[in-house]
Protein backbone atom coordinates (compact mmCIF):
# COMPACT_ATOMS: atom_id res chain seq x y z
CA UNK A 1 0.00 0.00 0.00
CA UNK A 2 1.44 3.27 -0.69
CA UNK A 3 2.60 5.57 2.37
CA UNK A 4 0.33 8.22 2.08
CA UNK A 5 -2.63 5.91 1.28
CA UNK A 6 -1.57 4.38 4.61
CA UNK A 7 -1.46 7.48 6.69
CA UNK A 8 -5.08 7.89 5.51
CA UNK A 9 -6.41 5.10 6.57
CA UNK A 10 -4.55 5.50 10.18
CA UNK A 11 -6.33 9.24 10.67
CA UNK A 12 -9.64 7.73 9.68
CA UNK A 13 -9.34 4.60 11.42
CA UNK A 14 -8.33 7.13 14.82
CA UNK A 15 -11.21 9.25 14.11
CA UNK A 16 -13.79 6.16 13.35
CA UNK A 17 -12.68 4.50 16.34
CA UNK A 18 -12.70 7.03 19.09
CA UNK A 19 -8.45 7.64 19.19
CA UNK A 20 -8.13 11.28 17.84
CA UNK A 21 -10.99 13.84 16.36
CA UNK A 22 -10.80 16.62 14.79
CA UNK A 23 -11.56 19.75 17.42
CA UNK A 24 -14.68 21.89 17.31
CA UNK A 25 -15.50 19.56 14.48
CA UNK A 26 -19.28 20.90 14.35
CA UNK A 27 -17.96 24.34 13.76
CA UNK A 28 -15.53 22.89 10.82
CA UNK A 29 -12.63 22.39 12.63
CA UNK A 30 -10.10 24.39 14.45
CA UNK A 31 -6.47 24.19 12.39
CA UNK A 32 -4.03 21.46 13.41
CA UNK A 33 -6.12 21.26 17.20
CA UNK A 34 -7.28 17.71 17.73
CA UNK A 35 -9.55 15.82 20.79
CA UNK A 36 -8.39 12.73 22.31
CA UNK A 37 -11.57 10.01 22.49
CA UNK A 38 -12.70 7.40 24.71
CA UNK A 39 -9.80 4.79 23.63
CA UNK A 40 -6.89 8.08 22.49
CA UNK A 41 -7.22 9.25 26.26
CA UNK A 42 -6.46 5.93 27.68
CA UNK A 43 -3.68 5.13 25.39
CA UNK A 44 -2.11 8.36 26.16
CA UNK A 45 -2.16 7.86 29.62
CA UNK A 46 -0.79 5.04 29.43
CA UNK A 47 2.46 6.57 27.12
CA UNK A 48 2.62 9.05 29.91
CA UNK A 49 2.60 6.61 32.98
CA UNK A 50 5.06 4.38 30.93
CA UNK A 51 7.28 7.46 30.81
CA UNK A 52 6.76 9.01 33.91
CA UNK A 53 7.35 5.45 35.45
CA UNK A 54 10.27 4.97 33.93
CA UNK A 55 11.86 8.06 34.52
CA UNK A 56 10.82 8.38 38.44
CA UNK A 57 10.66 4.76 39.15
CA UNK A 58 13.42 3.26 37.31
CA UNK A 59 16.17 6.14 38.47
CA UNK A 60 15.94 7.24 42.37
CA UNK A 61 17.68 10.15 41.37
CA UNK A 62 14.95 11.60 39.02
CA UNK A 63 12.06 13.52 40.72
CA UNK A 64 8.71 14.62 39.05
CA UNK A 65 7.14 18.45 39.76
CA UNK A 66 3.60 19.86 37.74
CA UNK A 67 4.15 23.50 36.96
CA UNK A 68 2.33 26.19 35.92
CA UNK A 69 1.07 27.04 32.12
CA UNK A 70 0.87 30.53 32.82
CA UNK A 71 4.08 31.73 34.11
CA UNK A 72 6.04 34.96 34.41
CA UNK A 73 6.50 36.88 30.92
CA UNK A 74 10.45 37.86 32.03
CA UNK A 75 10.69 33.63 31.75
CA UNK A 76 10.14 34.23 28.08
CA UNK A 77 12.73 37.10 27.45
CA UNK A 78 15.57 35.20 29.66
CA UNK A 79 14.85 31.39 28.05
CA UNK A 80 15.42 33.14 24.65
CA UNK A 81 12.09 32.59 23.14
CA UNK A 82 10.71 36.71 22.65
CA UNK A 83 13.29 37.20 20.82
CA UNK A 84 15.08 34.26 18.99
CA UNK A 85 11.73 31.50 18.92
CA UNK A 86 10.93 32.07 15.36
CA UNK A 87 10.49 29.84 12.13
CA UNK A 88 11.81 31.04 8.84
CA UNK A 89 8.66 31.20 6.52
CA UNK A 90 8.35 32.01 2.73
CA UNK A 91 4.98 31.99 0.47
CA UNK A 92 4.64 31.25 -3.12
CA UNK A 93 2.90 33.97 -4.44
CA UNK A 94 0.67 31.98 -6.84
CA UNK A 95 -1.02 29.37 -4.33
CA UNK A 96 -0.70 31.52 -1.71
CA UNK A 97 0.74 28.94 0.85
CA UNK A 98 2.95 29.88 3.75
CA UNK A 99 6.16 27.46 4.15
CA UNK A 100 8.93 27.00 6.42
CA UNK A 101 12.34 27.56 4.56
CA UNK A 102 14.53 25.52 6.38
CA UNK A 103 11.40 22.51 5.77
CA UNK A 104 11.23 23.08 1.90
CA UNK A 105 15.16 22.81 2.04
CA UNK A 106 15.23 20.01 4.60
CA UNK A 107 12.45 17.85 2.21
CA UNK A 108 14.69 18.78 -1.22
CA UNK A 109 17.48 16.82 0.65
CA UNK A 110 15.34 14.30 1.91
CA UNK A 111 14.51 13.80 -1.80
CA UNK A 112 17.94 13.64 -2.99
CA UNK A 113 18.75 11.14 -0.38
CA UNK A 114 15.68 9.13 -2.07
CA UNK A 115 17.19 9.02 -5.23
CA UNK A 116 20.47 7.70 -4.31
CA UNK A 117 19.06 4.75 -2.29
CA UNK A 118 17.02 4.07 -5.10
CA UNK A 119 19.93 3.36 -7.44
CA UNK A 120 21.83 1.80 -4.78
CA UNK A 121 18.41 -0.79 -4.30
CA UNK A 122 18.43 -1.16 -8.13
CA UNK A 123 22.26 -2.02 -8.37
CA UNK A 124 21.72 -4.68 -5.69
CA UNK A 125 18.91 -6.46 -7.34
CA UNK A 126 21.14 -6.46 -10.28
CA UNK A 127 24.45 -7.95 -9.35
CA UNK A 128 23.12 -9.69 -6.33
CA UNK A 129 25.05 -11.49 -3.59
CA UNK A 130 28.63 -9.81 -4.84
CA UNK A 131 27.30 -6.18 -4.22
CA UNK A 132 29.27 -3.91 -2.32
CA UNK A 133 26.87 -0.66 -1.31
CA UNK A 134 29.90 1.83 -0.24
CA UNK A 135 31.87 0.75 -3.34
CA UNK A 136 28.74 1.58 -5.92
CA UNK A 137 28.34 4.80 -3.65
CA UNK A 138 31.97 6.38 -3.83
CA UNK A 139 32.33 4.69 -7.76
CA UNK A 140 28.98 5.32 -9.35
CA UNK A 141 28.91 8.80 -11.46
CA UNK A 142 25.51 9.45 -11.28
CA UNK A 143 25.19 8.42 -7.25
CA UNK A 144 28.63 11.06 -6.78
CA UNK A 145 26.34 13.71 -8.71
CA UNK A 146 23.80 13.33 -6.16
CA UNK A 147 25.97 13.24 -3.34
CA UNK A 148 27.96 16.24 -5.01
CA UNK A 149 24.74 18.11 -5.39
CA UNK A 150 23.95 17.01 -1.92
CA UNK A 151 26.74 17.89 0.04
CA UNK A 152 27.10 21.72 -1.46
CA UNK A 153 23.15 22.21 -0.61
CA UNK A 154 23.66 20.83 2.43
CA UNK A 155 26.85 22.66 3.47
CA UNK A 156 25.12 26.36 2.05
CA UNK A 157 22.05 25.27 4.28
CA UNK A 158 24.13 24.66 7.23
CA UNK A 159 25.96 27.88 7.41
CA UNK A 160 22.76 29.73 6.49
CA UNK A 161 20.75 28.30 9.74
CA UNK A 162 23.95 29.35 11.82
CA UNK A 163 24.04 33.01 10.68
CA UNK A 164 20.35 33.31 10.41
CA UNK A 165 20.83 34.44 6.28
CA UNK A 166 17.10 34.52 5.73
CA UNK A 167 17.93 35.48 2.21
CA UNK A 168 20.72 33.03 1.49
CA UNK A 169 18.11 30.39 2.71
CA UNK A 170 15.74 32.08 -0.26
CA UNK A 171 18.76 31.73 -2.34
CA UNK A 172 18.80 28.15 -1.25
CA UNK A 173 15.42 27.65 -2.26
CA UNK A 174 15.67 29.25 -5.92
CA UNK A 175 19.16 27.34 -6.88
CA UNK A 176 17.48 24.28 -5.67
CA UNK A 177 15.10 25.08 -7.64
CA UNK A 178 11.93 23.94 -5.67
CA UNK A 179 8.72 23.98 -6.83
CA UNK A 180 5.33 24.84 -4.47
CA UNK A 181 3.87 21.56 -4.26
CA UNK A 182 0.26 23.12 -4.70
CA UNK A 183 0.88 25.67 -7.67
CA UNK A 184 4.21 23.81 -9.08
CA UNK A 185 5.61 27.53 -9.44
CA UNK A 186 8.65 28.72 -8.14
CA UNK A 187 7.75 32.33 -7.13
CA UNK A 188 8.71 33.10 -3.70
CA UNK A 189 8.48 36.08 -1.69
CA UNK A 190 11.26 36.92 0.94
CA UNK A 191 11.87 34.88 3.71
CA UNK A 192 10.95 36.46 7.09
CA UNK A 193 11.10 35.23 10.81
CA UNK A 194 8.10 35.19 12.66
CA UNK A 195 7.59 34.16 16.46
CA UNK A 196 5.96 31.27 17.73
CA UNK A 197 4.29 31.86 20.98
CA UNK A 198 0.74 32.97 21.57
CA UNK A 199 0.30 35.85 24.29
CA UNK A 200 -2.65 37.06 26.31
CA UNK A 201 -3.32 39.56 28.56
CA UNK A 202 -3.04 38.83 32.55
CA UNK A 203 -5.73 40.86 34.71
CA UNK A 204 -7.92 43.78 33.70
CA UNK A 205 -6.62 46.33 30.91
CA UNK A 206 -8.38 49.16 33.30
CA UNK A 207 -5.63 47.99 35.77
CA UNK A 208 -3.21 47.53 33.38
CA UNK A 209 -3.15 44.36 32.40
CA UNK A 210 0.63 42.20 32.08
CA UNK A 211 0.97 40.47 28.50
CA UNK A 212 1.92 36.71 29.16
CA UNK A 213 2.35 34.17 26.74
CA UNK A 214 1.23 29.99 26.80
CA UNK A 215 4.42 28.13 27.33
CA UNK A 216 6.11 26.82 24.31
CA UNK A 217 7.92 24.10 26.34
CA UNK A 218 7.47 22.76 30.25
CA UNK A 219 11.33 22.91 31.10
CA UNK A 220 11.55 26.49 31.61
CA UNK A 221 8.90 25.33 34.69
CA UNK A 222 11.75 22.81 35.57
CA UNK A 223 14.82 25.26 35.41
CA UNK A 224 12.85 27.66 37.46
CA UNK A 225 11.70 25.26 40.70
CA UNK A 226 15.76 24.22 40.16
CA UNK A 227 16.51 25.00 43.52
CA UNK A 228 12.99 24.50 44.97
CA UNK A 229 13.12 20.86 44.09
CA UNK A 230 16.94 20.76 45.21
CA UNK A 231 16.68 22.11 48.53
CA UNK A 232 12.94 20.96 49.57
CA UNK A 233 14.07 17.37 48.23
CA UNK A 234 17.51 17.28 49.92
CA UNK A 235 18.70 16.57 46.07
CA UNK A 236 22.19 16.27 45.32
CA UNK A 237 23.80 16.33 41.66
CA UNK A 238 23.29 14.79 39.06
CA UNK A 239 19.81 14.53 39.98
CA UNK A 240 16.80 15.00 37.27
CA UNK A 241 13.41 16.94 37.33
CA UNK A 242 10.69 14.91 35.01
CA UNK A 243 7.28 17.01 34.16
CA UNK A 244 4.85 16.28 31.77
CA UNK A 245 2.50 18.93 30.79
CA UNK A 246 0.65 20.92 27.75
CA UNK A 247 2.58 23.53 25.81
CA UNK A 248 1.57 26.10 22.53
CA UNK A 249 3.47 27.03 19.55
CA UNK A 250 1.65 28.99 16.30
CA UNK A 251 2.71 26.65 13.97
CA UNK A 252 2.24 28.44 10.56
CA UNK A 253 3.05 24.93 8.51
CA UNK A 254 0.79 22.74 10.67
CA UNK A 255 -0.05 19.76 8.69
CA UNK A 256 0.41 16.01 9.42
CA UNK A 257 -2.30 15.34 12.05
CA UNK A 258 -0.89 14.94 15.38
CA UNK A 259 2.45 15.20 14.22
CA UNK A 260 2.08 19.08 14.33
CA UNK A 261 0.01 20.74 16.77
CA UNK A 262 -0.36 24.15 17.85
CA UNK A 263 -1.60 22.78 21.48
CA UNK A 264 0.33 19.61 22.05
CA UNK A 265 1.81 17.75 25.40
CA UNK A 266 5.36 17.50 26.06
CA UNK A 267 7.32 15.09 28.47
CA UNK A 268 10.42 16.71 29.35
CA UNK A 269 12.87 15.74 31.80
CA UNK A 270 16.34 18.05 32.62
CA UNK A 271 19.34 16.16 34.46
CA UNK A 272 21.58 18.78 36.37
CA UNK A 273 25.47 17.40 35.91
CA UNK A 274 28.66 18.81 37.15
CA UNK A 275 29.90 21.15 33.93
CA UNK A 276 32.95 18.73 32.44
CA UNK A 277 30.39 15.30 33.01
CA UNK A 278 28.19 16.73 30.91
CA UNK A 279 28.99 14.77 27.65
CA UNK A 280 29.16 11.32 29.44
CA UNK A 281 25.61 12.07 30.58
CA UNK A 282 24.59 12.78 27.12
CA UNK A 283 25.54 9.60 25.93
CA UNK A 284 23.60 8.17 28.66
CA UNK A 285 20.51 9.64 28.73
CA UNK A 286 20.86 8.69 24.60
CA UNK A 287 20.95 5.21 25.40
CA UNK A 288 18.39 5.03 27.70
CA UNK A 289 15.89 6.75 25.83
CA UNK A 290 16.50 4.62 22.53
CA UNK A 291 15.77 1.40 24.69
CA UNK A 292 12.63 3.27 25.86
CA UNK A 293 11.34 3.11 22.76
CA UNK A 294 12.57 0.09 21.28
CA UNK A 295 10.75 -1.72 24.15
CA UNK A 296 7.77 -1.25 22.45
CA UNK A 297 8.32 -3.67 20.20
CA UNK A 298 7.64 -1.77 16.94
CA UNK A 299 10.46 -2.80 14.91
CA UNK A 300 13.73 -1.30 13.64
CA UNK A 301 12.48 2.21 13.33
CA UNK A 302 14.27 4.69 14.99
CA UNK A 303 17.24 6.40 14.22
CA UNK A 304 19.28 9.11 15.86
CA UNK A 305 19.88 12.34 13.63
CA UNK A 306 22.11 14.42 14.97
CA UNK A 307 21.61 18.21 14.70
CA UNK A 308 22.89 19.94 11.76
CA UNK A 309 22.50 23.50 13.22
CA UNK A 310 23.36 23.15 17.26
CA UNK A 311 21.53 26.18 19.50
CA UNK A 312 24.50 28.83 20.60
CA UNK A 313 23.57 27.28 24.14
CA UNK A 314 24.04 23.71 23.24
CA UNK A 315 27.28 21.51 23.27
CA UNK A 316 25.44 18.08 21.63
CA UNK A 317 21.78 17.36 20.21
CA UNK A 318 20.65 14.47 18.41
CA UNK A 319 17.25 13.93 18.18
CA UNK A 320 15.28 10.27 17.56
CA UNK A 321 13.56 9.78 14.43
CA UNK A 322 10.41 7.52 14.19
CA UNK A 323 9.33 6.47 10.88
CA UNK A 324 5.99 7.67 10.02
CA UNK A 325 4.18 6.67 7.38
CA UNK A 326 5.22 10.08 5.52
CA UNK A 327 9.43 9.41 6.57
CA UNK A 328 11.84 9.48 9.44
CA UNK A 329 10.84 12.45 11.81
CA UNK A 330 11.88 13.54 15.56
CA UNK A 331 9.49 12.23 18.42
CA UNK A 332 12.56 13.00 20.79
CA UNK A 333 14.77 15.80 21.46
CA UNK A 334 18.45 14.87 23.34
CA UNK A 335 20.51 18.11 24.57
CA UNK A 336 23.51 18.89 26.34
CA UNK A 337 22.25 22.69 27.30
CA UNK A 338 25.20 23.41 29.42
CA UNK A 339 24.31 25.96 31.97
CA UNK A 340 22.63 28.24 29.61
CA UNK A 341 19.02 28.62 30.85
CA UNK A 342 20.00 28.37 35.07
CA UNK A 343 22.79 31.26 33.66
CA UNK A 344 19.89 33.64 31.90
CA UNK A 345 17.35 33.40 35.22
CA UNK A 346 20.18 34.29 37.66
CA UNK A 347 20.73 37.33 35.42
CA UNK A 348 17.31 38.02 34.84
CA UNK A 349 15.82 37.19 38.59
CA UNK A 350 18.90 38.20 40.59
CA UNK A 351 18.59 35.45 42.10
CA UNK A 352 21.39 33.16 42.87
CA UNK A 353 20.83 29.62 40.57
CA UNK A 354 24.18 27.64 42.09
CA UNK A 355 24.48 24.24 43.81
CA UNK A 356 27.12 23.49 47.16
CA UNK A 357 28.40 20.32 45.96
CA UNK A 358 29.19 18.94 49.08
CA UNK A 359 31.78 16.39 47.36
CA UNK A 360 33.86 19.07 46.26
CA UNK A 361 33.24 21.66 48.93
CA UNK A 362 32.22 24.15 46.23
CA UNK A 363 29.36 26.10 44.24
CA UNK A 364 28.70 26.00 40.94
CA UNK A 365 26.01 26.61 38.12
CA UNK A 366 25.19 22.66 36.73
CA UNK A 367 24.94 21.73 33.29
CA UNK A 368 21.85 19.88 32.05
CA UNK A 369 21.19 17.13 29.84
CA UNK A 370 17.61 17.34 28.70
CA UNK A 371 15.50 14.78 26.91
CA UNK A 372 12.08 16.24 25.41
CA UNK A 373 9.50 13.79 23.98
CA UNK A 374 6.14 15.05 22.06
CA UNK A 375 3.14 13.03 24.06
CA UNK A 376 1.20 13.31 20.62
CA UNK A 377 3.82 12.34 18.64
CA UNK A 378 4.22 9.12 20.28
CA UNK A 379 1.28 8.01 20.10
CA UNK A 380 1.13 8.62 16.49
CA UNK A 381 4.13 6.58 16.33
CA UNK A 382 2.85 3.86 17.92
CA UNK A 383 -0.39 3.95 16.19
CA UNK A 384 1.43 3.78 12.64
CA UNK A 385 3.48 1.25 13.77
CA UNK A 386 0.64 -1.04 15.16
CA UNK A 387 -1.38 -0.35 12.50
CA UNK A 388 -1.96 -3.68 10.77
CA UNK A 389 -4.15 -4.74 8.03
CA UNK A 390 -4.15 -8.79 7.13
CA UNK A 391 -5.76 -10.64 4.63
CA UNK A 392 -7.59 -13.51 6.20
CA UNK A 393 -8.35 -17.45 4.73
CA UNK A 394 -11.60 -16.56 3.11
CA UNK A 395 -10.84 -13.62 1.44
CA UNK A 396 -11.76 -11.07 4.42
CA UNK A 397 -9.23 -8.20 5.92
CA UNK A 398 -8.98 -7.65 9.58
CA UNK A 399 -7.57 -4.61 10.57
CA UNK A 400 -5.51 -4.57 13.96
CA UNK A 401 -3.85 -2.44 16.07
CA UNK A 402 -0.78 -4.41 17.39
CA UNK A 403 -0.69 -2.27 20.42
CA UNK A 404 2.28 -3.26 23.32
CA UNK A 405 -0.41 -5.15 25.82
CA UNK A 406 0.66 -2.83 29.04
CA UNK A 407 -0.89 0.58 26.75
CA UNK A 408 -3.46 -0.88 25.00
CA UNK A 409 -7.22 1.13 26.01
CA UNK A 410 -8.64 -2.22 26.94
CA UNK A 411 -7.06 -4.90 28.47
CA UNK A 412 -9.47 -7.05 28.00
CA UNK A 413 -13.13 -8.21 26.72
CA UNK A 414 -15.39 -10.54 28.19
CA UNK A 415 -17.93 -12.43 25.42
CA UNK A 416 -20.41 -14.73 26.38
CA UNK A 417 -20.64 -16.91 22.83
CA UNK A 418 -25.04 -16.13 22.95
CA UNK A 419 -26.87 -13.89 24.54
CA UNK A 420 -28.90 -17.03 26.59
CA UNK A 421 -28.48 -19.63 28.15
CA UNK A 422 -26.73 -17.99 31.50
CA UNK A 423 -23.87 -17.32 29.70
CA UNK A 424 -24.19 -13.40 29.90
CA UNK A 425 -24.82 -13.58 33.92
CA UNK A 426 -21.48 -15.19 33.86
CA UNK A 427 -19.47 -13.53 31.87
CA UNK A 428 -20.76 -10.16 33.80
CA UNK A 429 -19.62 -12.45 36.41
CA UNK A 430 -16.15 -12.22 35.48
CA UNK A 431 -16.30 -8.63 34.48
CA UNK A 432 -17.13 -7.58 38.11
CA UNK A 433 -13.98 -9.94 39.29
CA UNK A 434 -11.64 -8.13 36.77
CA UNK A 435 -12.72 -4.65 36.33
CA UNK A 436 -10.29 -3.53 39.59
CA UNK A 437 -7.45 -4.73 37.93
CA UNK A 438 -7.88 -4.49 34.40
CA UNK A 439 -9.78 -2.15 31.97
CA UNK A 440 -12.56 -4.67 31.12
CA UNK A 441 -15.22 -3.69 28.00
CA UNK A 442 -18.64 -6.46 27.69
CA UNK A 443 -19.78 -6.47 24.14
CA UNK A 444 -22.62 -9.11 23.41
CA UNK A 445 -24.21 -7.60 20.55
CA UNK A 446 -23.43 -9.29 16.77
CA UNK A 447 -21.91 -12.50 16.16
CA UNK A 448 -18.69 -13.43 18.21
CA UNK A 449 -16.52 -13.26 14.73
CA UNK A 450 -17.48 -9.72 14.56
CA UNK A 451 -17.21 -8.84 18.12
CA UNK A 452 -13.57 -9.99 18.03
CA UNK A 453 -13.03 -7.86 15.04
CA UNK A 454 -13.93 -4.78 17.00
CA UNK A 455 -11.64 -5.47 19.84
CA UNK A 456 -9.23 -6.05 16.90
CA UNK A 457 -9.70 -2.83 15.61
CA UNK A 458 -8.95 -0.80 19.12
CA UNK A 459 -6.32 -2.80 19.96
CA UNK A 460 -7.36 -5.12 22.96
CA UNK A 461 -4.92 -7.44 23.42
CA UNK A 462 -6.95 -10.38 25.01
CA UNK A 463 -10.60 -11.61 24.56
CA UNK A 464 -12.35 -13.90 27.05
CA UNK A 465 -15.02 -15.83 25.25
CA UNK A 466 -17.45 -17.57 27.72
CA UNK A 467 -19.25 -20.63 26.57
CA UNK A 468 -21.56 -23.38 27.21
CA UNK A 469 -18.77 -25.62 28.67
CA UNK A 470 -17.95 -22.73 31.08
CA UNK A 471 -21.22 -22.99 33.11
CA UNK A 472 -19.50 -26.58 33.70
CA UNK A 473 -16.10 -26.50 33.88
CA UNK A 474 -15.39 -22.83 35.32
CA UNK A 475 -12.97 -22.26 32.53
CA UNK A 476 -12.74 -19.82 29.47
CA UNK A 477 -10.91 -19.18 25.79
CA UNK A 478 -8.45 -16.61 25.40
CA UNK A 479 -8.04 -15.77 22.23
CA UNK A 480 -5.20 -13.64 21.68
CA UNK A 481 -5.31 -10.64 19.10
CA UNK A 482 -2.12 -11.09 17.31
CA UNK A 483 -2.16 -14.56 16.33
CA UNK A 484 -6.09 -15.27 16.92
CA UNK A 485 -4.87 -18.19 18.43
CA UNK A 486 -7.44 -19.88 21.31
CA UNK A 487 -5.75 -21.16 24.71
CA UNK A 488 -8.46 -22.55 27.07
CA UNK A 489 -7.65 -21.23 30.78
CA UNK A 490 -9.63 -21.94 34.76
CA UNK A 491 -11.20 -18.77 35.71
CA UNK A 492 -9.52 -19.09 38.70
CA UNK A 493 -6.41 -18.22 37.04
CA UNK A 494 -7.39 -15.59 34.64
CA UNK A 495 -6.42 -12.82 36.68
CA UNK A 496 -3.05 -13.96 37.06
CA UNK A 497 -2.73 -15.06 33.26
CA UNK A 498 -4.14 -11.49 32.31
CA UNK A 499 -1.78 -9.29 34.85
CA UNK A 500 1.67 -10.78 33.79
CA UNK A 501 0.75 -9.86 30.01
CA UNK A 502 -0.42 -6.37 30.28
CA UNK A 503 1.16 -5.17 33.36
CA UNK A 504 3.49 -1.91 33.01
CA UNK A 505 6.35 -3.67 34.82
CA UNK A 506 6.38 -6.38 32.16
CA UNK A 507 7.46 -3.17 29.63
CA UNK A 508 9.42 -1.24 31.93
CA UNK A 509 11.59 -4.53 32.42
CA UNK A 510 11.95 -4.60 28.67
CA UNK A 511 14.19 -1.52 28.55
CA UNK A 512 17.00 -3.05 30.23
CA UNK A 513 16.79 -5.99 28.08
N1 LIG B 1 12.53 21.94 25.65
C1 LIG B 1 13.04 21.56 24.38
C2 LIG B 1 12.03 21.54 23.34
O1 LIG B 1 10.90 21.97 23.52
P1 LIG B 1 11.64 20.87 20.84
O2 LIG B 1 12.51 20.05 19.92
O3 LIG B 1 11.17 22.19 20.35
O4 LIG B 1 12.48 21.00 22.18
C3 LIG B 1 10.55 18.77 21.91
O5 LIG B 1 10.38 19.99 21.25
C4 LIG B 1 9.56 17.75 21.41
O6 LIG B 1 8.23 18.28 21.49
C5 LIG B 1 9.74 17.36 19.94
O7 LIG B 1 10.70 16.34 19.78
C6 LIG B 1 8.34 16.90 19.56
O8 LIG B 1 8.17 15.54 19.91
C7 LIG B 1 7.45 17.75 20.43
N2 LIG B 1 6.86 18.87 19.64
C8 LIG B 1 7.45 20.04 19.35
N3 LIG B 1 6.62 20.81 18.62
C9 LIG B 1 5.48 20.09 18.45
C10 LIG B 1 4.23 20.34 17.80
N4 LIG B 1 3.98 21.50 17.19
N5 LIG B 1 3.28 19.37 17.82
C11 LIG B 1 3.51 18.20 18.45
N6 LIG B 1 4.66 17.91 19.09
C12 LIG B 1 5.63 18.84 19.10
Amino acid sequence: MAQEDLFKKIISHCKEYGFVFPSSEIYDGLGAVYDYGQYGVELKNNIRKYWWDSMTLLNENVVGIDSAIFMHPTIWKASGHVDAFNDPLIDNKDSKKRYRADVLIEEHLARIDDKINKEIEKAARRFGDAFDPEQFRSTNPRVQEYQMKRDATHARFVKALNEADLDELRQIIIDAEIVCPLSGTRNWTEVRQFNLMFATDMGSTADGAMKIYLRPETAQGIFVNFLNVQKSGRMKIPFGIAQTGKAFRNEIVARQFIFRMREFEQMEMQFFVRPGEEIEWFNHWKATRLAWHKALGLGDRYRFHDHDKLAHYANAATDIEFEMPFGFKEVEGIHSRTDFDLNQHEKYSGKKMQYFDPEQGQSYTPYVIETSIGLDRVFLSIIAGSYTEEILDGGETRTLLKLPPALAPVKLAILPLVKKDGLPEKAEEILHALRFDFRCQYDEKDSIGKRYRRQDAIGTPYCITVDHDTLNDNSVTIRFRDTMCQERAPIARLGEIIAEKVSMKTLLKKIND
